[in-house]
């Protein structure tokens, strides 16, 4: 255990399905009953007994999160968010964001868990800007981090070289080295 920020956020070029870390955080929408982009890869890869699951949750309101297994996935969970839809930076976007990440950082601890992958929460079809979107995911991390010495590793799991770069740019900004 480390209150030590050193190497505990990683940040790769990747396709979060295939991330064996204890949970993996899906970028859902308040049905949580799957959609496109990340949703739908989730969804793909775990066939029909999430989506059964997710079904026995009855949904889920912005910024908050909802737990269930990783069924077919190396994750042992599937923490499941809901981010806002961007509409100009004043409907609160920032703070639901923020309350995304905390929220899942918390589900992760309530479950013991020790590694958790996010994806860029809100930043595709629901057109949050990514680097204001990745400012807010790696100082929510930072901070939980450092309160929390239990949680060894989070994984930012980037799907594009572009995305990537920002969070690299962002990371480095907040001085933390990989
Ligand atoms: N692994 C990692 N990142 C991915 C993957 C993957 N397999 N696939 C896409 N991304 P989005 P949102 C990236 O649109 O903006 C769904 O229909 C993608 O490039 O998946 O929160 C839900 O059901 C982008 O950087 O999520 C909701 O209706 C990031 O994941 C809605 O989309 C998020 O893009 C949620 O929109």
């Amino acid at each position: 255990m480390t209150n030590d920020l050193e190497g505990r956020i990683e940040i790769i070029r990747g396709d979060i399905t295939q991330q064996s870390t204890d949970a993996i955080v899906n970028a859902a929408n308040e049905s949580l009953l799957g959609g496109g982009g990340v949703d739908g890869a989730i969804h793909r890869a775990t066939g029909r007994e999430l989506l059964a699951e997710c079904r026995t949750i009855g949904g889920c309101p912005t910024g908050q999160a909802r737990i269930t297994k990783g069924h077919q996935l190396a994750a042992r969970f599937v923490i499941h968010t809901v981010g806002p839809i961007w509409r100009g930076g004043n409907s609160n976007e920032a703070e639901l964001l923020a309350s995304c990440y905390q929220n899942c950082l918390i589900l992760a601890r309530e479950h013991d868990l020790e590694t958790i992958a996010f994806p860029a929460i809100s930043t595709g079809v629901y057109g949050f800007p990514i680097e204001k979107a990745t400012a807010i995911a790696v100082t929510k991390a930072m901070d939980f981090l450092k309160k929390t010495p239990e949680m060894k590793k989070i994984v930012f799991v980037c799907f594009s070289g572009e995305d990537l770069a920002i969070y690299l740019k962002t990371l480095e900004a907040y001085g933390n080295s990989r």
